[in-house]
Order: structure tokens, then sequence, then C-alpha cells
């Protein structure tokens, strides 16, 4: 059964804890990724964790990734709002992937409004904080029992 699943931070996540706490909740990233890690065991799944603050070194590990998983689940920070080439390397793993944001995109400055990851995602998840990984996650066990 597929349940192995790519965790992919994007620009500035790995800084989490220097970023507006009223925004992004002053958790480190380190303590970020550790929740994501308890939500994928609570739901059976694997997961594999990376972040680059290099837009090319996220572009080579969707290349990858359909050798190390069966799904993503990509916050790729700023790039979202204008990286045409992330969305077309997601296009190129061929995985089911979500979008997830910390914060609520679509209720800040409008650039955060535009994602390039729209319509190749199968969902997206925005403005929960680190609950909305649980979320995200039990997307993407739905769409491997599917
Ligand atoms: C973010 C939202 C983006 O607009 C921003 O550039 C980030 C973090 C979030 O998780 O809320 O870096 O992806």
């Amino acid at each position: 059964m597929k349940n192995r699943v790519a965790v992919l931070h994007g620009v500035n996540l790995g800084a989490l804890d220097r970023r507006p706490a009223e925004i992004y909740g002053g958790l480190t990233f380190a303590r970020l990724e550790r929740r994501i890690e308890a939500y994928a065991r609570e739901l059976g799944l694997e997961t594999r964790l990376f972040q680059t603050d290099f837009e090319g070194e996220y572009v080579q590990e969707l290349h990858k990734a359909r050798e190390i998983a069966d799904g993503l689940l990509l916050n790729p920070g700023a790039w979202t709002h204008y990286s045409w080439a992330i969305r077309d390397a997601l296009e190129v793993s061929g995985l089911p992937a979500v979008e997830v944001h910390l914060s609520d995109v679509d209720n800040r400055e409008a650039f955060r409004r535009v994602s390039v990851l729209e319509g190749v995602c199968i969902a997206r998840v925005a403005g929960k904080g680190p609950e909305g990984y649980r979320d995200a996650l039990a997307h993407l066990k739905e769409a491997f029992t599917a």
C-alpha cells in the first residue's frame, strides 16, 4: 500500500521562528517538522522531510520524488506565488500533491492570493497553522486509498 510522503519546504521556512509570530506562530522549523512526523505516524504514513532556500534544489528534489515517495506535501513559501519552474517540476513528478500554508494566504497581501500550484495539486490547506499539515496528510492518505 502507498504510504510514503515527501514533505518539501521552500524558501525562508527554515527561519520560521524569526518570522512574524502573529502570522506564523513563533514555533521553530524543527518543532514544525516533529509535529508533521507525529501527524503522519497517527495516519500510518511515512515522511521524508526536506527544506531548501535554493529554488533549483527544490526543483531537483521534485524530479527525484517519484523514486522515493507516493505523494507530496508542498509548502514552497514565497515561490508558491511566482515560481513556474516549481509548477512544471511538480508536473514532472507525476505524484499527487497537496499545497499547504501555515498562514491564511488568501487574506494577506494580494500577491499571496496567486498560487502557481493551482490546478496541479489535489487540495490546498491554508491558514490553519501546523494543524493544517494534518489535514493535508489526510488528503494524501485518501488519494492513496482511492
Ligand atoms: C507561507 C505563505 C507564503 O506567502 C510565504 O511567503 C511563506 C510562508 C505559509 O506557510 O504561510 O514563506 O507559505
